[in-house]
């Protein structure tokens, strides 16, 4: 029996969890910092590399303390070293090598993406290979995952992410950031609605991009005199219908982008046993009722995991780390960040 200590500091959470090789995960602790970046519209890196530093001790005491652990139980540690703002990895890997020098502790480096990745997998069973839809703020692709490690992005996005367009449009539109979770909130109460019909790409490139949603939504919005683009100014604040209408059609032109991706995917790769949808934007119930829909349709089990572990988080992390450690990939002290 053997516990991972994994550290968490890619981007705006700071995370750390506890995983024990015969029980999972048996700690997940996070300090969100999405109040102190709130008023600016996103992340500000530099705000975000100091919270890491004034949080870390704290989380990963919590995370010990619900383990109900101390560090001397902990054989192995591991970190998110990339990709991530280089200012807050910086903050996780040196941290978790004076951890690991100090207390002769052995260290994993883990890759963000790959945490997300395999997100779904720890609550749930899921046969390789299979098809993982990862959508979040920074990344949104497809991953063609074979095994434990083993994955190939098989549609990369070339600009945006669809969480950076929740973002924007939102942002557009006079919403708080983060956008996702309000444009969800609005479009609920006008039933998701597809009102106005913004552009679906009709590329069969195997890639995403929603730089172009963005801007066709500024001009739509533009047109019904929505918005002064000169000025750079919303005309509509106070009409919460309106936004509502706008919210509802995003998230429709996204989850079809998203369907549509899938299904170009699974026609390459028909050999898939599974789909699952992972990263912040998972958390869409409307998005992953349209992909489950379509799953039923091609007769696939879809997956997807619980909201705390869509979002970032270290339990991600040290469920990669374990397998790893079983692979008996470990690093060194000269690991650095990506
Ligand atoms: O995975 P995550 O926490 O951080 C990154 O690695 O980026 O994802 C954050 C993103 C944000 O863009 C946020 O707007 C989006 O996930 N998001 C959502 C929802 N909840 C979070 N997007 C759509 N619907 C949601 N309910
Ligand atoms: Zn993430």
């Amino acid at each position: 029996m053997s516990k991972i200590l994994a550290i968490e500091t890619s981007c705006d959470e700071t995370g750390a969890a506890v995983y024990d090789t015969d029980k999972g995960i048996i700690s997940n602790a996070l300090f969100s910092q999405i109040d102190l970046h709130k008023k600016y519209g996103g992340v500000v890196p530099e705000i975000a590399s100091r919270s890491h530093l004034e949080k870390i001790n704290l989380i990963i005491q919590k995370a010990l303390d619900h383990a109900k652990l101390k560090l001397d139980d902990i054989e192995t540690i591991a970190v998110v070293n990339n990709p991530g703002l280089p200012g807050s990895l910086l903050v996780g890997v040196c941290f978790a090598k004076a951890l690991a020098a100090c207390k002769n502790k052995k260290i994993i480096g883990i890759n963000h993406l790959e945490a997300h990745i395999f997100s779904a997998c720890l609550e749930n069973s899921i046969p390789f290979p299979f098809l993982c839809l990862t959508a979040s703020g920074g990344h949104t692709a497809i991953y063609l995952v074979k095994d434990w490690g083993i994955y190939t992005c098989v549609v990369p996005a070339i600009d945006d992410a669809a969480g950076e367009a929740f973002d924007k449009v939102a942002k557009l539109i006079d919403l708080p950031y983060p956008g996702g979770p309000e444009i969800e909130k609005l479009s609920t109460s006008v039933n998701y609605e597809d009102f106005f019909k913004y552009p679906r790409s009709k590329s069969k490139a195997l890639n995403f991009s929603f730089s172009g949603l963005k801007t066709a939504v500024l001009y739509d919005l533009a047109k019904r005199g929505a918005y002064d683009l000169k000025n750079k100014n919303f005309l509509k604040k106070d009409d919460q219908l309106f936004k509502a209408q706008v919210a509802s059609s995003l998230l429709n032109a996204i989850a079809d982008i998203f369907v549509n991706k899938l299904e170009q995917t699974y026609k390459k790769y028909p050999e898939v046993k599974a789909i699952t949808f992972v990263g912040g934007v998972a958390c869409n119930k409307f998005i992953r009722n349209k992909i489950e829909t379509f799953c039923k349709k091609i007769n696939l089990n879809f997956f997807f995991p619980s909201p705390q572990y869509c979002t970032d988080n270290a339990a991600m992390a040290a469920f990669v780390a374990n397998y790893k450690a079983q692979q008996n990939k470990f690093d060194d002290l000269t690991l650095d960040i990506l």
